[in-house]
């Protein structure tokens, strides 16, 4: 399990006071606070390295260990076979337009590419613009009590044109945790390709590509503890096959013909200041450093199911409340502690934003998930995400403080 006060005295950000109180940061899924060590990442690279690659000389040299090392790091992260499958760009929606620009390029007119009714519009709109190219866009449905993936009828919507199937690994607005095994056999068994967008289950989970069976996947690392930096897995033949847009002058090879122009390697350095905190939650378990990274997004998965528990019944317990999503404790590993919610009588911005006023920092609106919305009928939810860092008594306060101001409406 997670030790968290030990955690917490990693984030700087955490001390944050509001009204002689400490700020509560339940806005993680909009990205997370980072501990010292990403922030003494930036510190030493501009420090000590700051240098374009390529060069003759020390920092420049010193530029493409920090390159090499983040890429090996995020390997280790990702649990892939080869630092060449990772790709760094700005972020996950970037990467991805990439990705489908790309793939535009080997799609003939009546191919198909299957996403969901449960996604971030980054794991649609890229696929969407292929319709220009005569791509079908076809859908898996979604059960609106629980926002989980209508999984029996997705059989029926992968068929032989199938040539990608896109899915969320955890979604950004109701927390449901997708079977991304079975979405992959079912890519597979028709010859499809499984791309899967890990931005939400990044900081809740280890994950394992290989294991999962992905063939690309994506994640963001602000969103884990680390900085504005995007992150691409692909199996190597893919990222090999595709036609990538490139300067003429770049490198042909993996994974330099996927990153146009230079890299945030500033960043990068940072990634390994996030990495290298990862490891620490690992408890001295020992292994390869992908071994260690994998123990310690496991206890963080373990240590998260009883903050989503108490969340829950919060939430449940609070007049005029509707929560969307998995609310059956039973049902609770298919989700992470990420919970939308409205309450009758009340808009969500009017509730984020008096939250806000008392130092509990929470969102309201669409939050990019316009298809998973568009099925409730709704165009905006409260929500709020926790984190490995966050805390019983922050939960507490929070249904304390939506009593009140319930109570007043
Ligand atoms: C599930 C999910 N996918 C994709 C994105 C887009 O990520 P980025 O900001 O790195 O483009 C987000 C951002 O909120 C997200 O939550």
């Amino acid at each position: 399990m997670i030790d968290t006060v030990r955690a917490r005295r990693c984030f700087p950000s955490l001390q944050r006071r509001h009204n002689d109180l400490p700020v509560i940061y339940f806005d993680n899924p909009a990205g997370t606070q980072v501990p010292q060590s990403t922030i003494d990442g930036y510190a030493t690279y501009f420090g000590l390295h700051n240098a374009n690659v390529g060069g003759a000389f020390a920092t420049s040299r010193e530029t493409q260990d920090v390159i090499d090392a983040a890429r090996q790091g995020m390997a280790d992260f990702l649990g892939a076979a080869s630092p060449r499958e990772i790709v760094f760009g700005p972020n996950m929606t970037s990467l991805t337009f990439d990705l489908s620009h790309a793939i535009a390029r080997v799609l003939q007119p009546g191919d198909e590419v299957v996403t969901t009714r449960l996604e971030h519009d980054a794991n649609v709109a890229p696929w969407l613009a292929l319709q220009e190219r005569g791509v079908t866009l076809r859908w898996i449905g979604i059960n609106p009590e629980t926002m989980t993936l209508d999984l029996e009828r997705a059989a029926q919507v992968i068929g032989p044109r199938t040539r990608l199937v896109a899915c969320g690994y955890a979604s950004n607005a109701f927390g449901t945790v997708n079977d991304v095994h079975r979405l992959a056999d079912l890519a597979h068994a028709v010859g499809a390709w499984l791309f899967v967008d890990a931005v939400h289950y990044a900081p809740h989970g280890p994950i394992d590509v290989q294991a999962l069976d992905c063939d690309l996947l994506t994640c963001s690392a602000y969103k884990f503890f680390g900085p504005h930096l995007g992150i691409l897995y692909g199996r190597e033949e893919i990222l090999e096959e595709l036609p990538a847009y490139k300067v003429r002058p770049a490198s042909d090879e993996l994974p330099g013909k996927w990153e146009t122009g230079s890299g945030n390697y500033e960043s990068m350095s940072a990634l390994l200041g996030t990495l290298s905190y990862l490891r620490t939650l690992a408890n001295g378990s020992g292994g390869s450093e992908s071994e260690q990274l994998h123990s310690a997004m496991t206890a963080i998965k373990e240590s998260e199911r009883t903050l989503t528990e108490r969340l829950l019944a919060g939430l449940a317990s609070l007049p005029g409340a509707h929560v969307y999503g998995l609310t059956d404790p039973t049902q609770f590993d298919r989700r992470v502690p990420t919970a939308s919610f409205t309450f009758d009588g009340h808009r969500p911005e009017e509730v984020a934003a008096a939250l806000g006023t008392r130092g509990i920092y929470s969102w309201a609106g669409n939050h990019y998930a316009l298809e998973p919305l568009d099925q409730l009928g709704l165009d905006a939810t409260g929500r709020v995400g926790l984190v490995h860092y966050n805390l019983p008594e922050e939960i507490d306060r929070f249904i304390a403080a939506l009593g009140e101001i319930l109570g007043a409406g």
